[in-house]
């Protein structure tokens, strides 16, 4: 069989451009695929940040008569990880100063609908039968709201190849005024229940689950919970139509990039045969964010987006009471502005104890990965997060509430799971305060138990969660829909 060509489109890359997971994923995943024998490239926009780093590519391509949008270039070059990339440059849409959806205040860009929308379009001009490229791909691998156009461009096309679109949050549809559809050159009977219509909007992602030949979801649990009201986000009847092409596979990590044994981050390096190093990244964390060095106090991490699906307010919710404990917590994040305040206020008021910075670091976010001996992810949903993997692999137990990928990933530790060798971390169901304290209690009173607390270490360390798997259930995804 020829060898397999995928286009995998998708709206940020780590580590040109990243806002979150769907950066690690768009980074390592295409990767992991080639690695199996699969010619996977990938198509990004060129936002300032990334026409920086791009400099040396090719221009293989001019789209300038596209109806409704502004003149594009596509630029071709290889990522550092040897990934083909084409970077799609419209300086109109993207080379601008902020965030790729947003500005820097925090408002989503007024042209949303147009930028993405090009790179949905642009995703669906590759995959037919007029692509301008040499390159053809058999399958468009399509990624969250942003890239959810392309299957209905492909819809509407003659001879052109079959997507998939891999959910990431179904929180963030894309959803426009229903002018957008004319805008962006779709048909008007395109607007309708069965399309991309959602409640008198026209939404991306509902475009994209409708006519995709195929849709993935992050984890195994995630694609359960969201043919159900509670986190269907109104999308639930529509999966569940369509549960028979609707498959769960969960997200690997970058275990090179996450190496204990290899991160340059790291005050000191460890691995799961001798965890003593980890002791000195504590130290390293404490001192650096400003809290008391005290060997023997639990440190509780966070990295994270500060936002409602994160559940981060029942953390700051139960922080006096946590201080009443002896453990300090190191919190890293940034987003919504009250709870950045929230957090900042309860750093001032205990100085020492709780540690806070509001931004954006990768270097940090290692740091307290390995520093901290527990990591606090109490998501009210979370279709799969890499967090509580990064955490168990640099041997951090995380403390997780069981939604998403959180419950493919994390294993509750009790007297039995803890024997069988499988705990690797504290899990609670029942998303309250209350439960949340009281996993934590739990968790600390194991850490007051050394030997236990390392076997629970070294469990963690002992987990694969290496993309191989995932890329291979991704492959065969792939195939199965070029079967059709
Ligand atoms: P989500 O994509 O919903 O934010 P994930 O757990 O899938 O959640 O991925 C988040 C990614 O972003 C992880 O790689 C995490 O380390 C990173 N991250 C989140 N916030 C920050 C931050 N303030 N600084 C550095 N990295 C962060
Ligand atoms: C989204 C989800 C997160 C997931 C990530 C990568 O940002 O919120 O749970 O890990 O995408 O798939």
């Amino acid at each position: 069989m020829a060898m397999m060509k995928v286009l995998f489109a998708t709206s940020e890359v780590a580590p040109l451009i990243k806002t979150g997971g769907l950066a690690d994923v768009s980074g390592a995943l295409p990767a992991a695929l080639r690695a199996i024998g699969v010619d996977v490239r990938v198509l990004l926009p060129g936002y300032t940040v990334v026409m920086a780093q791009c400099q040396s590519y090719e221009v293989v391509a001019t789209f300038a008569t596209l109806v409704g949008f502004p003149t594009a270039r596509l630029l071709s070059g290889k990522m550092a990880n040897g990934v083909p990339l084409f970077v799609l440059d419209c300086p109109a849409l993207y080379q601008r100063d902020g965030g790729p959806y947003q500005d820097a205040r925090g408002n989503d860009w007024p042209d949303n609908a147009k930028r993405f929308g090009l790179l949905s379009k642009v995703a669906a001009i590759l995959g037919g039968r007029a692509t301008p490229l040499a390159w053809h791909p058999n399958l468009v691998h399509c990624n969250d709201w942003q890239t959810g156009l392309a299957p209905a461009y492909l819809h509407y096309k003659r001879s052109a190849v079959p997507s998939i679109i891999t959910l990431h949050n179904l929180a963030f549809q894309g959803n426009f005024p229903p002018a957008t559809v004319r805008a962006l050159g779709l048909p008007a009977s395109s607007f309708g229940v069965a399309g991309l219509e959602f409640h008198g909007f026209m939404s991306f992602l509902k475009a994209g689950m409708f006519y995709a030949d195929h849709i993935t979801t992050v984890s195994p649990n995630y694609a359960k919970e969201i043919q159900q009201d509670e986190l269907g986000f109104g999308m639930q009847g529509l999966l569940a139509d369509r549960s028979h092409e609707l498959t769960g596979i969960l997200n690997g990590i970058d275990v090179v990039e996450w190496n204990a044994a290899s991160d340059s981050h790291l005050a000191k390096h460890y691995d799961s045969a001798d965890l003593s190093g980890k002791a000195i990244n504590k130290q390293a964390v404490q001192k650096s964010m400003g809290l008391a060095v005290a060997p023997d106090v639990p440190l509780l991490g966070v990295v994270s987006r500060f936002t409602h699906q994160k559940g981060l307010d029942l953390l700051l919710e139960i922080a006096p009471r946590l201080m009443e404990l002896p453990v300090q917590l190191a919190m890293l994040g940034s987003g919504d502005a009250a709870m950045q305040q929230a957090a900042r206020d309860l750093a001032e008021r205990y100085p020492g104890k709780i540690a806070v910075m509001i931004g954006f670091s990768e270097a940090l976010s290692h740091q307290i990965e390995a520093g901290a001996d527990m990591f606090i992810m109490p998501s009210r949903f979370e279709p799969c997060g890499l967090n509580q993997m990064y955490s168990q692999r640099y041997g951090t137990p995380p403390i997780v509430h069981a939604t998403g990928g959180l419950s493919d990933s994390v294993v509750d530790c009790n007297p039995e799971s803890l024997k069988d060798g499988s705990a690797s971390g504290f899990v609670f169901s029942g998303m309250t305060a209350n439960n949340l304290f009281n996993t934590i209690l739990r968790a600390v009173n194991l850490y007051r138990e050394p030997k236990d607390w390392l076997t629970l270490c070294k469990n963690c360390m002992a987990k694969d969660f290496s993309w191989e798997a995932s890329a291979k259930a991704y492959l065969a995804v792939y195939r199965k829909v070029l079967l059709r």
